[in-house]
C-alpha cells in the first residue's frame, strides 16, 4: 500500500485524503508539528535562508547554531554539545573522536545499523553479544577481548521497534574492572525517558564517564540532525578528532531554529512529558488487557509481536480501514522474528483517541 502524508504528522495525520488517528513514526511529544516550532522555522528561513553553504567555523557559523547548542545543553544539563548533520552520523562521531588503535567493539546484536556502520568502518574487531543480554557481554568479553585491548560496548539506549530500554547499568557492571567504554545511541530516548526527558543515561542515573551517547533532533525533538553532548574537555576531544563534524554541511537553519524553540517549549512545558507518560499508560493497560506483554520500563514504543494465529497484516489493514494509521515492521534492527505491528504513542494523542485504537484492536481479534 502506498501511503502519501498531505499534511503535518501528528496524532492527527491526512493520509491520501483521509484524516487518520496516527500512531506512526517518532514525534512522541508532537513538537514536530507545534505551531510556535513551525513559526520558528517559517521565520529563520526567511530572515537566514536555507543553509550556511559552509562548514561549522569560519565564515559557516550562524546565531542560529550557537542558540541551539546552548538551549540544547540547558535541556541535557551537560557543559558542552556538538550537532551534526545527522543522527546516524553520532556513532561515527564518536567512534571516529575517541577511537584508539586497540579497540575491540562489543555490540548488542539488534543494535541500530548506525552503531554497526560505525564501528565496521572503523576496521577494528567486532563482537556481537545477544540483544539485551550483560551475562553474554560478559561472556563475550571473557572469551574475545585480548591483552591490552580496550572494549567500547555499543548499544541504543531506547529501542525503536521492540521499545525495550538497554540494561546500561548492568554493562556499566560488567566492565567495571576492564579497560572500556559504552556508547549509546539515544535516538528513541532522547526526549522522553528520564524525569526531565533529557533520555536513556537519566532514566537510569548514570553520569559514568565512561559513557558517551549520540541522539538526533528529529524524533521526539521535532527537528532534524544529530548530537553527541557531554563533557566539554571530551567534546573538545571529539572537535578535533572527528572527520564527519569537520567534513560535513550543519542542519539547516530553519532546522536548528525549530528544534531551538521546541526545547524552550519542553523546559517550560513540563506538561508535555507527563502527558505523554499517561498516555502510554493508558494504550499499555488496555493491549495488556488483550493479551500483550511489554518491558516493565513505560517508553512510548509498544511493539505488538504476532501471536497464535494473528494475522498483523490483516490487523494493520483493518485498522487503516477504520480510520487509524498504524505501522508493521520486520527488517528493522530490535523488530522480534516474524515482526511486528508497532505503536508509537505521543504526548499529543487524546485519550479518546488511544481508545478508539484499543477499541478497534478488539474487534478485530474478536473477528479473526
Ligand atoms: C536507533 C536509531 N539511531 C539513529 C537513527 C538515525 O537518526 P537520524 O534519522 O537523525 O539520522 C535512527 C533512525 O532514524 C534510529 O532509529
Amino acid at each position: 500500500m502506498s501511503t502519501f502524508l498531505q499534511g503535518p504528522v501528528g496524532a492527527l495525520t491526512r493520509i491520501d485524503g483521509r484524516t487518520y488517528d496516527y500512531f506512526g513514526g517518532c514525534g512522541y511529544l508532537g513538537l514536530q508539528s507545534q505551531p510556535q516550532v513551525l513559526q520558528a522555522a517559517a521565520d529563520a528561513v526567511l530572515r537566514y535562508g536555507l543553509s550556511t553553504a559552509n562548514s561549522r567555523g569560519g565564515l559557516g557559523e550562524s546565531p542560529l547554531y550557537t542558540e541551539m547548542e546552548e538551549t540544547a545543553c540547558a535541556f541535557f544539563a551537560c557543559e558542552k554539545v556538538l550537532t551534526f548533520a545527522s543522527g546516524y552520523l553520532g556513532a561515527a562521531v564518536l567512534i571516529q573522536g575517541e577511537g584508539q588503535a586497540n579497540d575491540h567493539f562489543f555490540i548488542d546484536a539488534d543494535a541500530h545499523f548506525s552503531l554497526w556502520d560505525a564501528a565496521a568502518a572503523s576496521n577494528h574487531a567486532i563482537t556481537p553479544f545477544a540483544h539485551c543480554r550483560p551475562e553474554a557481554l560478559q561472556v563475550a568479553l571473557q572469551h574475545e577481548l585480548t591483552a591490552g585491548e580496550r572494549a567500547v560496548v555499543l548499544s541504543d539506549g531506547l529501542f525503536p521497534i521492540s521499545g525495550e530500554v538497554a540494561p546500561l547499568p548492568d554493562y556499566l557492571e560488567v566492565l567495571r574492572n576492564l579497560p572500556a567504554r559504552l556508547i549509546v545511541d539515544d535516538a528513541h530516548g532522547a526526549g522522553v525517558l528520564g524525569e526531565h526527558g533529557r533520555g536513556t543515561l537519566e532514566f537510569w542515573s548514570i553520569t559514568d564517564e565512561r559513557v558517551s551517547v549520540s541522539a538526533t533532533f528529529n524524533k521526539a525533538l521535532g527537528g532534524f540532525g544529530g548530537l553527541v553532548y557531554g563533557r566539554r574537555q571530551a567534546l573538545e576531544h571529539l572537535e578535533r578528532n572527528s572527520r564527519v563534524l569537520a567534513g560535513s554541511s550543519p542542519l539547516p537553519l530553519p532546522a536548528a531554529a525549530a528544534i531551538t524553540q521546541a526545547l524552550r517549549l519542553l523546559q517550560v512545558s513540563p506538561q508535555l512529558l507527563q502527558q505523554l507518560q499517561a498516555n502510554v499508560r493508558q494504550a499499555r493497560a488496555g493491549l495488556e488487557e488483550l493479551g500483550w506483554q511489554f518491558p516493565v520500563a513505560e517508553t512510548p514504543i509498544l511493539c505488538l509481536p504476532a501471536r497464535g494465529g494473528l494475522n498483523l497484516f490483516r490487523l494493520r489493514e483493518e485498522l487503516f480501514h477504520r480510520g487509524i494509521a498504524v505501522e508493521f515492521v520486520n527488517s528493522y534492527p530490535s523488530a522480534p522474528a516474524g515482526g511486528a505491528i508497532r505503536l508509537a504513542v505521543f504526548a499529543t494523542h487524546t485519550p479518546a483517541q488511544i481508545e478508539r485504537l484499543l477499541a478497534a484492536i478488539r474487534d478485530v481479534l474478536r473477528g479473526q
